[in-house]
């Protein structure tokens, strides 16, 4: 028998920016995001897999239709606590599952689920599902962290070299390039495209980011004067932006494919 745990607290898988290189991940990748989603007043658009729901809540701040689909109780109440300290519009929330979302086809103008589909069970199902509930002109856009990236290259390289190069010891624990406990799909580019062309027909898969979680770089941007920090992380976003194959997260955008049982 399988037991699905509805009272899940899930915020220590979401990422907060504790160094220059995270901060800028982070922040890029939500801007990225919601650029696709095409942020236009009075569109709705559907947050999958929202958690506190902080891109929910500015989409909603930004005038739009905005609705936060979440499966844990416990995410929903941290959300519906954080957002009744601040007035305004607010996203309307629903539970469910992302591979059975509780919406008619056709639902909304834009889809998208920010850092979660390495999470389920059922990715393929959930961006069909994804798909469906989208109009035929509207957007589906997905944001997946890439563990074939420069940085998990090069930390395995490393990794790699100590263990039998060096002869050290494999530390416990998990290393940055390995796929945590919680996540069900190990991501890279091919496999992203594979799974969303199912159902999308895709316009845009582009990176955001490189080098997040390199060996010593976040103590190298330490010793960099500010400036220039930013104009690396700049330059290497520029970068992943075009070879997405090498980038930290991965943007993928497109419009839903129907098939005759999905149609509106
Ligand atoms: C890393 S959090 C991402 C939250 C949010 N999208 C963000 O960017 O901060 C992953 C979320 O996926 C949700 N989740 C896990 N499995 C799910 C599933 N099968 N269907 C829908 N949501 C799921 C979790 O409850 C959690 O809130």
């Amino acid at each position: 028998m399988r037991v699905l745990d509805l009272d899940r607290d899930m915020r220590d898988v979401i990422p907060t920016g504790a160094s220059a290189d995270s901060e800028f991940l982070f922040e890029r990748m939500t801007h990225r995001t919601l650029a696709a989603v095409g942020p236009e007043p009075g569109r709705r658009v559907l947050d999958v897999a929202a958690g506190v729901g902080q891109d929910a809540a500015a989409l909603a701040e930004a005038g739009m239709f905005s609705v936060a689909a979440e499966p844990s109780s416990r995410m929903s109440e941290l959300a519906k606590w954080s957002l009744s300290q601040r007035s305004g519009p607010h996203p309307v929330w629903v539970r469910g599952w992302s591979d059975r979302l509780p919406f008619a086809t056709g639902s909304f103008d834009a889809v998208f689920c920010k850092g979660a589909l390495d999470h389920f069970d059922h990715p393929t199902a959930a961006i069909a599902e994804m798909a469906r509930v989208t109009r035929t002109s509207g957007v589906v856009v997905l944001a997946i962290a890439n563990f074939d990236s420069l940085s998990c290259r090069v930390s395995r390289l490393v990794d790699r070299f100590r263990e039998t190069g060096m002869r050290r010891p494999v530390p416990l624990g998990r290393r940055g390039h390995d796929v945590p406990h919680d996540h069900f799909t190990r991501y890279e580019v091919g496999l992203m495209r594979e799974q969303a062309s199912v159902s999308l027909d895709l316009h845009c898969v582009e990176g955001v980011s490189m080098a997040w979680g390199m060996p010593h770089w976040a103590h190298v941007l330490e010793s960099m004067p500010r400036r220039g920090v930013q104009a690396t992380l700049e330059g290497l976003d520029w970068l992943a932006r075009r070879v997405p194959a090498l980038a930290d997260v991965v943007v993928l955008a497109g419009r839903p494919l129907r098939s005759s049982n999905t149609a509106a």
